[in-house]
């Protein structure tokens, strides 16, 4: 292609940078914010969610402070679009157009420049040197053609094949180094890579032979890996690559770099299990799919995840195998779920993989399935249920449950393992303080602790308190749940209660008043209760959840609401002097809410 025309001179490539402008060309495929001098963005080469990516209009410039990715309009285009420097030039120029002019090289200039190369060659550049090499035997081998139809058969198209990279590792032993004429230096890179393998008398032999290849690319489309099937049904179907100095399994997923060159936005990322299932979903248009490498998922697979989404599909055979590996998945991503994170689980029929799915299905199809797919928390529920050897209404079938569900909500965080509790609660038919007691969870509590934290006053020092919880505590924990109802007190019984000497009472008025104060925003009312030195009180009041439910709120607030008024009148507390009459009014507007 293009180096044949000769080397480019340097001062057209000077010219060129001169000319154009890195924010336009970067602009062009990573939408860039203006900030200050400057623009940024996420940065398109590594993954995360808050920007580093910083381009300089004055120097021309691009520079990531997450990964240190930086260079000129040039090296923006060889990295982002995956062009050679030639290719890059051409691209820039053809933007801007002008004619690249060609300077002759001589022999001794091309041997020179070739021994350069050599040199520099490192670990991802023999990668991308057998990549090529694959690539090319699949056209080019007298035995490709078999491999050729094994890939139509399969149904793959030839734009997908490209695009993934999909090559032929030819029959025999010693392919690799015959085709790339590798020297010695070379063969022992190719050892450090995986490609060949070292015996122990120094010979060394071809890993992948006769096989197709899937190339393994990382997040910046190097490639790191490869995956090669056997063209029948031999055994081992699928090699990979070994672990080596430029790729650990765990941490790599494939297809993610293809996903990312398709430039569209996803709201969530599909995980399967096979290189076959990720290329057939990207040829039926389904470009947010990437598959673990023959290992299960990893915490670092699903940090990887989150990083670029909020929501992971795992996409799992129908079979045994599928239902065991979606509940290690499910393991693992309990504990993560927090803020507006989900993970879901997609079963595919018996004898079906996303692969053989989308081919029947469709796009439409296949994205119908992905909508109806279960939640975690479904997912949880029903396989503990699957588990039980009573029915989950009867009293055994209760408590097994309680039983079984126990660690999983115990390894959840936050509102998440409350709502877990919940879950569990409701199906079960018990309240969920119940539930909590019984798996010595607090997460309603801890939640909350955590929460005032965050508003600037540290932890005051450990209260011992006793558990029974009065009724104007119960009273401010039924305003918690429904803090809009605090609107029917009035001021003056407002004033009795923070006049009183009893600080649960004192504590109820400070909590009416504030959230009548604030919009019944109850966080800033317990944050501004706590503030003022309640914290056993409030401590109290959160050390267990009241059910959610309409029916049992409203039954005990009519209560404690009559309760209050007695107690005020009967301490002559109060000076407003609370009638019987006006209590009843004071009902019936709860009652109306
Ligand atoms: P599958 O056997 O489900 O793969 O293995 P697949 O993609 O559906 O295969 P075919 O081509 O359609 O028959 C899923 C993944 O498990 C790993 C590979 O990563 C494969 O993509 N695997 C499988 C291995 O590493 N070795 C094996 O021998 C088989
Ligand atoms: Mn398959």
């Amino acid at each position: 292609m293009a180096e044949q025309g000769g080397s480019i001179p340097r001062s057209f490539i000077e010219t060129l940078l001169a000319r154009a402008d890195v924010v336009q060309v970067i602009n062009q495929r990573v939408p860039l914010k203006k900030a200050g001098t400057s623009y940024k963005a996420c940065c398109p080469f590594h993954d995360e969610k808050s920007p580093s990516f910083n381009v300089s209009p004055t120097k021309q410039f691009y520079h990531c402070f997450g990964c240190g990715a930086s260079g000129d309009a040039l090296k923006f285009l060889m990295e982002y679009d995956g062009l050679s420097f030639v290719e890059a030039v051409e691209a820039l120029a053809a933007q801007y157009g002008m004619v690249v002019p060609r300077e002759q090289r001589t022999p001794a200039q091309q041997k020179a420049q070739q021994i350069k190369q050599e040199k520099q060659r490192d670990l991802y550049d023999v990668m991308h040197l057998a990549a090529k090499f694959y690539r090319h035997q699949l056209r080019d081998h007298p035995q490709s053609q078999e491999a050729k139809t094994y890939l139509k058969e399969r149904g793959l198209s030839a734009d997908i094949a490209k695009e993934f990279v999909i090559g032929f590792a030819p029959p025999g032993w010693d392919s690799l180094v015959k085709g790339l004429s590798a020297d010695k230096k070379l063969q022992q890179q190719l050892v450090e890579v995986g490609l060949l393998v070292e015996k122990e008398d120094g010979k060394q032999y071809d890993r992948f032979r006769h096989r197709i290849m899937f190339p393994i690319r990382d997040g910046r489309g190097r490639v790191i890996a490869f995956g090669g099937r056997v063209l029948g049904d031999e055994q081992p179907k699928y090699l990979n690559s070994p672990e080596t100095p430029i790729f650990h399994k765990s941490y790599t997923l494939y297809g993610l770099f293809e996903m990312r060159q398709s430039r569209q936005k996803f709201d969530n990322i599909l995980v399967v299990e096979g290189y076959m299932d990720v290329v057939a979903l990207a040829q039926y248009g389904i470009r947010n799919a990437v598959a673990t490498l023959g290992t299960a998922t990893t915490i670092e697979h699903l940090d990887l995840l989150f990083r670029q989404v909020n929501e992971v599909v795992f996409c799992f055979d129908g079979d045994s195998a599928g239902l065991k590996a979606a509940w290690k998945a499910l393991e693992l991503a309990l504990p993560m779920m927090e803020k507006e994170r989900s993970v879901k689980f997609l079963f595919l029929p018996q004898g079906e993989d996303p692969d053989s799915m989308v081919r029947k299905d469709g796009m439409d199809g296949f994205k119908n399935r992905v909508a109806k797919s279960l939640s975690l928390s479904e997912f949880l529920m029903q396989g503990l249920q699957g588990r039980l050897s009573f029915p989950v209404n009867s009293i055994e079938g209760r408590q097994q449950f309680v039983s079984l569900a126990e660690p999983y909500v115990q390894s959840a965080h936050g509102l998440y393992q409350f709502l877990l509790a919940e879950g569990v609660a409701n199906l079960v038919d018990l309240p969920t303080w119940r539930v909590e007691k019984q798996m010595n969870v607090k997460s309603g509590f801890a939640q909350f602790k955590k929460d005032g934290d965050r508003h600037g006053k540290g932890q005051s020092a450990q209260v011992v308190v006793s558990k029974v919880v009065t009724m104007p505590l119960k009273m401010v924990r039924l305003l918690l749940k429904r803090p809009q109802w605090s609107v029917v007190f009035a001021k003056e019984f407002i004033q009795d209660l923070v006049k009183s000497k009893q600080r649960d009472y004192v504590t109820l008025g400070g909590f009416i008043k504030t959230l009548q104060a604030n919009d019944f925003n109850p966080q800033i009312a317990t944050q501004v209760v706590l503030d003022a030195g309640y914290q056993a009180e409030m401590d109290l009041v959160m050390q267990s959840e009241i059910p959610d439910d309409e029916a049992f709120i409203q039954a005990e607030f009519d209560v404690c609401v009559i309760a209050l008024a007695t107690a005020l009148d009967e301490r002559n507390l109060g000076k407003s002097g609370w009638s019987a009459d006006e209590m009843l009014k004071l009902q019936a507007l709860v009652q109306s809410k």
